[in-house]
């Protein structure tokens, strides 16, 4: 299905795992054309320190995927989250905090110039009604450093794909309304943002998002691309057949919506096995989000 419209399938990866794991590493191999790093080029994986850069975990992962013929995207330059604490740890004046975002970001993205297909840039700087996150990005430098990032970023990679990324902007809700309005006002003001990515964090709790054809098409109407960048659906455990079921409908829904979208370029999972994810570590008494169970088994949804 994908092969018909030019989608691409990806996964994120987990680098130790990618090492230590022979059978995931075959899987991540052998059933993506697009990998995502999970963490390894967070800010506080590639600038421990100030000024001091270390990408060997993200080359390693940018060379696995260079010998797959797989794409990579890059992720992610400006989050308020796994942030060094170098960074958290003081205050920051503008004069002082600007200087060091635009060292950030150009010293990443030009360590892998030509490398990235595309670069989730800014990650979740919107709040569930539509404001602006309050983050020390904010705080500091006020709204002007999203457009900051994406005029830094291009600047040191013209060709990746610059992308806004956050959840619970797959469907039309106030969030994905002020996502629309602030890439579309950005566009205008000549700022090189062109695609969004919707995370795609599901729960079989809630329903499943709605509109996610009619909100990825307003993005294509209005000139961006756009991508499904984190899909996972979990449940409270232990799952029954009932969720199980639902899961499959959530996977179903967000991968029809980026099938039925020309511009959806590619649909990731944040993880393809139970073995290796996120949710228990984070959402108490949750899991089963991925599309493999521990034993690399697929479940229904895959
Ligand atoms: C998560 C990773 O999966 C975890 O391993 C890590 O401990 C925390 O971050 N949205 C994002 C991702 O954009 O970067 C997050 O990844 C999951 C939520």
């Amino acid at each position: 299905l994908a092969a018909h419209t030019g989608m691409r399938v990806g996964t994120a990866v987990d680098t130790s795992a990618l090492a230590n794991d022979a059978t995931y590493r075959a899987a991540v191999g052998a059933e993506f054309d697009t990998v995502t790093p999970e963490n390894v080029m967070k800010w506080e994986v590639v600038e421990p320190e100030q000024g001091r850069f270390d990408f060997t975990q993200a080359d390693t992962l940018v060379a696995f995927a260079r010998a797959h013929k797989q794409k990579v995207r890059g992720h992610t330059l400006v989050w308020h989250s796994q942030l060094p604490a170098w960074l958290t740890s003081r205050s920051w004046t503008a004069a002082e905090l600007r200087p060091v975002l635009r060292e950030h970001i150009l010293t990443e993205v030009g360590h892998f110039r030509g490398r990235i297909w595309a670069w989730d840039v800014v990650n979740e700087a919107f709040n569930e009604d539509g404001s602006l996150r309050d983050t020390i990005w904010l705080q500091v430098l006020g709204p002007s450093y999203i457009a900051d990032a994406f005029r830094w970023a291009h600047q040191a990679d013209p060709k990746a794909i610059l992308f806004y990324n956050d959840f619970n902007i797959e469907g039309v809700n106030p969030k994905s309304d002020a996502v629309f309005a602030l890439l579309t006002q950005l566009r205008r003001q000549g700022v090189p943002v062109q695609a969004v990515g919707a995370q795609g964090h599901l729960d079989t709790q809630f329903p499943i998002p709605t509109g996610i054809v009619q909100n990825l098409r307003r993005f294509a109407d209005a000139g961006m691309d756009s991508a499904i960048t984190e899909a996972d659906v979990r449940s409270v455990l232990p799952v029954d057949a009932t969720e199980s079921a639902a899961q499959s409908a959530g996977y179903s829904a967000m991968l029809q919506g980026c099938l039925l979208v020309r511009r959806c370029l590619s649909f990731t999972v944040w993880g393809f096995t139970d073995k290796y994810q996120w949710v228990p570590g984070v959402f108490a008494g949750e899991g089963s989000a991925a599309l493999w169970d521990e034993n690399f088994r697929p479940k229904p949804a895959y």
